[in-house]
């Protein structure tokens, strides 16, 4: 028998906060202007979460879109992984956040931080859960507020960022498709090419911290140009290869949003169509884990993709760290199988009764362990209680 199952992308959803920030409402803040924006970046507007508005408030109608396109409910899921540079908290860790206002059940949550690859990595690594059969639905969310930690007098990054939140339900399938290859990775070298150095362990919260903004995003844009345009290429390259294609396979391209520039000296090298290139940063900038998400949704809810399609998502950010994935796009179908361990000396059409039975054995043990040593604990702990009163008042 085989343990292996293919992964599907079976719901997804977005959210993008109703305020539409302006080029034009920038060059009256700081000394920049529409044209320098757009000819630099290629950005016209991005979307700015309220001042009220957190991560977490922006993943859940996201997070719900895309559970509900799935055909589930939240208490269907079975992990839930947050990618976020801008969590609510720095600690509780915003995923129990979103498990809890979901309704979900007391599953597995983490949040992932790897930048603006945070999603694509959260993609991978549900896959990976998928396919070997372990669990059956992972909703992954990238979402940010990344405005909290912009810099509104710095134009070297204010003109950059913006908020939003992209979704989608991982599904195990018994049909093939879903995650051909991916690339994970990481260049710690750079880890100082854009950081916000005044939040978290490295150093504490002081005066002149605020005063010199330390809680705030910088930058090296050059440095992060050039890694990006670099992995990139290489990982495009090394992911489709991995998948046994070549460029011309590929349907259509999901880059992070950052930089038209970054897109279109990456397009140029891999010598790829810009018509089969998923674009999106004109009307919301660079939304860091939130970016490739949102791509996604566009590109499926306006139908540019197709069943049998073949995706190439790439994402690059904070790290600095890339990650990418190729996916074949087929119909959500969702395979419904019991999770069957292969190792079990039990021949096949026996293994889900005797997984039952053996599961249902151990169940039965724990909870009479605990039955028993709570009737324990009822009755030492007054002994204890007693036993104490006895030696204080002996004075002992
Ligand atoms: O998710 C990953 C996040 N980050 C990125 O992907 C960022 C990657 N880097 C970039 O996208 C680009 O480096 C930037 C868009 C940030 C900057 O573009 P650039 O072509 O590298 O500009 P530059 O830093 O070389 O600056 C050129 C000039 C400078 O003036 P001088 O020194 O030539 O007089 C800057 O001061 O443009 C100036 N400048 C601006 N001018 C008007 C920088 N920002 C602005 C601005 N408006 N907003």
């Amino acid at each position: 028998m085989s343990t292996y199952y293919y992964s599907r992308i079976s719901g997804w959803g977005m959210y993008a906060p109703e305020r539409v920030l302006t080029n034009a409402e920038l060059a009256a803040m700081v000394d920049t202007s529409d044209e320098w924006i757009r000819s630099r970046t290629g950005i016209s507007e991005r979307r700015i979460a309220a001042a009220n508005e957190t991560t977490v408030d922006m993943s859940l109608p996201a997070a719900r879109a895309a559970i509900a396109r799935a055909g589930i409910t939240p208490a269907d899921l079975d992990l839930i992984i947050l990618a976020t540079s801008s969590p609510d908290y720095v600690c509780p860790p915003a995923s129990s956040l979103l498990q809890d206002r979901l309704g979900a059940g007391k599953i597995g949550a983490f949040t992932l931080v790897a930048g603006c690859s945070g999603f694509v990595y959260g993609l991978a690594v549900a896959a990976q859960f998928v396919q070997t059969g372990m669990l059956r639905h992972v909703l992954v969310v990238g979402a940010e507020k990344v405005s909290y930690a912009v810099d509104w007098e710095d134009r070297n990054t204010n003109v950059l960022f913006g908020d939003g939140a992209g979704a989608v339900v991982v599904s195990r399938s018994d049909t093939p498709g879903g995650l051909q290859s991916m690339v994970l990775g990481s260049d710690g070298a750079d880890w100082d090419a854009l950081i916000v150095p005044g939040i978290g362990s490295a150093q504490s919260i002081t005066h002149e911290g605020l005063d010199r903004k330390d809680h705030k995003l910088k930058m090296d844009g050059k440095r992060v140009f050039k890694f990006a345009t670099r992995a990139m290429t290489d990982a495009v390259v090394q992911m489709v290869s991995n998948a046994g294609l070549s460029m011309a396979d590929i349907d259509w391209l999901l880059p992070h949003q950052a930089n038209d520039r970054i897109i279109d000296l990456a397009l140029r090298r891999l010598g790829f169509p810009r018509e089969k290139t998923v674009i999106n940063l004109d009307r919301y900038g660079n939304t860091s884990a939130a970016s490739v998400p949102l791509a996604l949704c566009e590109a499926l809810d306006d139908g540019r993709i197709q069943p049998g399609d073949t995706l190439c998502m790439i994402a690059f950010g904070a790290g600095l760290t890339y990650a990418g994935c190729v996916w074949e796009w087929q119909p959500e179908r969702v395979s419904e199988e019991p999770i069957l361990i292969s190792n079990w000396p039990v021949p096949e059409s026996l293994q889900s009764a005797a997984q039952q039975v053996r599961s249902g054995m151990w169940r039965m043990q724990v909870q009479a362990r605990a039955k028993a040593s709570d009737a324990a604990m009822a009755v030492m702990l007054p002994l204890y209680a007693f036993r104490k009163g006895v030696k204080k008042r002996l004075g002992r």
